[in-house]
């Protein structure tokens, strides 16, 4: 089969070079145009030393350069408020789009804006994007031309809660989501609170009282359960380059049988991996892979903790968005993508 050439805008950030990656070694899909901003007119090797074969001797064009034709998917992986404007374009040239960054992902423009303080250009296109959460949007994300790629914390947060939602056994009232993760979910332009000093041998929380994901997490639990939440939600940077770990820390009625309901939702997934009761996830498990590990612990008659991991870029970013492109092609939804990690 004769491979169908992406684009890829914002190709020299954290996300955009393990899109590249994903990208070289699907069956499927080949690359067909890299593009970036400071870094345009460079060569991807110099940008992006990691990357070898004919991708890296590709020029990196500017954002708004125009599309070869024969592109008919582009993945937007450009800061927010930047991306909207790229999305708007490339669905005018009639390509589908995936977009990783966070101008599609909410349905209420009051919501987007108390959320990133800025307006919305196109709100016209909240309405058709879906949320490609890909274990619970499959359907309409195979029959869109615009999927908004959640964000890595609200899909390790929403992978494990939306299944006890929908079961009706949390207590919604209080929801603590309490998430760690590594310096690459902040990308990888400059900034001195992640300068190496800054970061190393220390852990901080931020983003309080109300992070931007906390608004996702509370507009899509609802999407995809019924249920009106409102989770208190504390992010916090660790000394690692990738990798996150989420634990929420949950009260509701039969603990006990949570696990059961986990295992069910997830048993024919095979990027959701529900581990034995009692057993908890490692970030080291899961980087490197488009998987999203869960484990369970019960702490008392109506309380529980429940933990998750998956790497930020891959599960939580590139892998995901490739993940939802394939079913936007009707495919086989896990092609280009690995279950099993780096080790160690
Ligand atoms: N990092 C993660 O773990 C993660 C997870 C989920 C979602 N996301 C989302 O994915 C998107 C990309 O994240 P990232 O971590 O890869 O960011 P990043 O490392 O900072 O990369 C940003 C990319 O966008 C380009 N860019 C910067 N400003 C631009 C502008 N004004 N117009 C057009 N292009 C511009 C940069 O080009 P130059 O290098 O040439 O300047 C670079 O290629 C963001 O929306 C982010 O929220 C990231």
């Amino acid at each position: 089969m004769m491979t169908i050439p992406v684009a890829i805008l914002g190709a020299t950030g954290y996300a955009g070079g393990e899109l590249i990656r994903l990208i070289e070694n699907h069956p499927y899909f080949s690359i067909g145009h890299l593009a970036a901003h400071s870094q345009a007119g460079k060569r991807v090797s110099d940008v992006l030393p990691g990357i070898s074969g004919l991708t890296a001797g590709m020029i990196l064009a500017t954002s708004d350069a125009p599309l070869p034709d024969d592109v008919q998917l582009v993945f937007t992986a450009l800061p927010h408020g930047a991306a909207a404007q790229s999305v708007k374009t490339v669905l005018d040239n009639d390509k589908k789009v995936v977009d990783l960054s966070a101008d599609f992902r909410h349905k209420n423009l009051e919501t987007y804006k108390s959320a990133y303080t800025i307006d919305h250009p196109y709100p016209e296109l909240l309405t058709e994007a879906v949320f490609g959460l890909t274990e619970f949007s499959r359907a309409d994300v195979s029959k869109t031309r615009l999927v908004a790629n959640p964000g890595c914390y609200p899909t390790s947060t929403l992978l494990p809660l939306v299944p006890l939602l929908k079961a009706g056994v949390l207590n919604t009232d209080r929801i603590i989501v309490d998430s760690k993760s590594g310096t690459s979910g902040a990308g990888r332009s400059a900034k001195t609170d992640l300068l190496y000093c800054e970061v190393n041998e220390g852990v901080h929380a931020y983003g309080l009282p109300k992070h931007r994901h906390a608004w996702e997490m509370d507009e899509w639990a609802k999407g995809f359960s019924g249920q009106e939440i409102s989770v208190q939600f504390v992010p916090h940077i660790l000394p690692m380059t990738r990798g996150m770990l989420t634990t929420l820390h949950l009260s509701g009625q039969n603990p006990e049988g949570w696990h059961a309901i986990l295992v069910e939702t997830f048993k024919d997934e095979l990027f959701v991996k529900i581990l034995p009761e009692g057993m908890l996830p490692s970030t080291k498990a899961v980087n490197g892979s488009n998987r999203c590990d869960i484990g369970l612990v019960v702490t008392g008659t109506d309380t529980c903790v429940v933990v998750s991991c998956l790497d930020n870029l891959i599960k939580g970013a590139a892998g995901q968005a490739v993940q939802n492109a394939n079913l936007m092609f009707r495919w086989e939804e896990s092609l280009g993508l690995s279950a099993t990690a780096l080790w160690p």
